[in-house]
């Protein structure tokens, strides 16, 4: 089945996911994508996390941070900050505490535990999935395509109800060690705080958020996962152990498109040996794909003659990633 007709078959999977080693094509894949989806008449996000700023450069125009940006007809794009979800968690959590313990400052001490918090992984993870909740919640698209960052972090994103029980946990521990300046603020106010956990079911509130965003994202009826491999050994290699650790999170996944694939009508013509030796490689990689991943392969993707950036290129991907007579076989 073609990349195409997976996509026209499961008209409710309305997040599109392309996953894959660094530079593979994720994001090339992912904005033709969300442009052929756009042209067929459909209200398209395409959105990342990804501090590159990858999209800013593909759609050739200054996205990053900047919500979602109009493109074109029914396509919009967007780069969310994570740096800047991160301070503004910091400037929530300064603010729980002045709130809960009258304090008119933050004390320095509970100041480091915030900075060393937010220095955390989990944190930034946190912050980061806090984001996507709310672009993949908003419901105001039809379709979100999640642009993703390379392979192992995106792993990484996929398990993270976990990740934030991790930073749950952080936090709380962050409380424990505060229990000390609670004790010495009662002492003075003479008198306990009764919304004591208010900042805890908070967290547990925002965690709710991230279970159902995971639920989501993990969704078969709701999501097509797409793993982007080229035809090269280590990644054939890489992408299948990839594949069956994101069954454990129960990803589920919609197929394999092959991208950088070079034409083969190319032999037919007058080349020099290097090049006709390099697509004799790819053949053999070739059929190694079609043995290890079989019907699952849903587009073979021709390598271009340059980058692709700029609408009038991404076209030119779309037609060939979507147009009827290119998918499904090799180019
Ligand atoms: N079929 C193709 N023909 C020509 N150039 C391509 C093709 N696919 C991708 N590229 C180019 O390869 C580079 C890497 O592609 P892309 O940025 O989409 O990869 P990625 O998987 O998103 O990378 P990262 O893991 O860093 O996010 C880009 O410069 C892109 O224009
Ligand atoms: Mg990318």
């Amino acid at each position: 089945m073609s990349l195409r007709q997976s996509i026209l078959d499961h008209p409710e999977r309305r997040y599109i996911m392309f996953g894959g080693k660094g530079g593979l094509g994720k994001t090339t894949f992912s904005a033709a994508t969300a442009y052929w989806l756009a042209s067929q008449g459909h209200r398209v996000l395409v959105f990342s996390v990804d501090p590159q700023a990858s999209l800013s450069d593909i759609f050739e125009k200054d996205i990053f941070g900047k919500g979602a940006v109009p493109i074109r007809h029914n396509l919009w794009a967007q780069e969310v900050d994570a740096d800047r979800h991160i301070r503004a968690y910091q400037d929530e959590i300064r603010k729980k505490i002045l709130d809960m313990y009258g304090f008119d400052a933050v004390p320095d001490e509970i100041e480091q535990y915030i900075q060393a918090a937010s220095a955390e992984p989990a944190m930034e993870e946190s912050a980061i999935f806090d984001a996507v909740v709310d672009i993949v919640v908003s419901g105001e698209y039809d379709y979100y395509i999640y642009d993703l960052v390379p392979l192992g972090h995106a792993l990484y994103y996929l398990s993270m109800a976990k990740v934030y029980d991790e930073w749950i946990n952080k936090i709380t521990k962050l409380r424990e060690e505060m229990r000390e300046y609670e004790e010495m603020v009662s002492r003075l106010k003479r008198e306990k705080e009764t919304e004591e956990d208010q900042i805890l079911s908070e967290l547990q509130y925002i965690r709710g958020r991230i279970n159902a965003s995971s639920r989501i994202l993990t969704d078969k009826d709701k999501t097509a996962f797409y793993f982007v491999l080229v035809p090269e050994k280590m990644i054939i290699l890489d992408t299948q152990k990839a594949a069956g650790l994101f069954s454990q999170f129960d990803v589920p996944i919609s197929g394999y498109v092959v991208n950088r694939v070079v034409p083969d009508g190319l032999l037919e013509q007058n080349i020099p040996a290097y090049l006709r030796h390099r697509i004799e490689m790819q053949h053999t990689y070739l059929d190694e794909i079609r043995r290890t991943f079989g019907e699952a392969v849903r587009a073979y993707v021709p390598e271009l003659e340059r980058d692709v950036t700029g609408l009038p290129m991404i076209e030119r991907l779309a037609d060939i990633m979507y147009g009827d007579g290119a998918v499904g076989r090799t180019p």
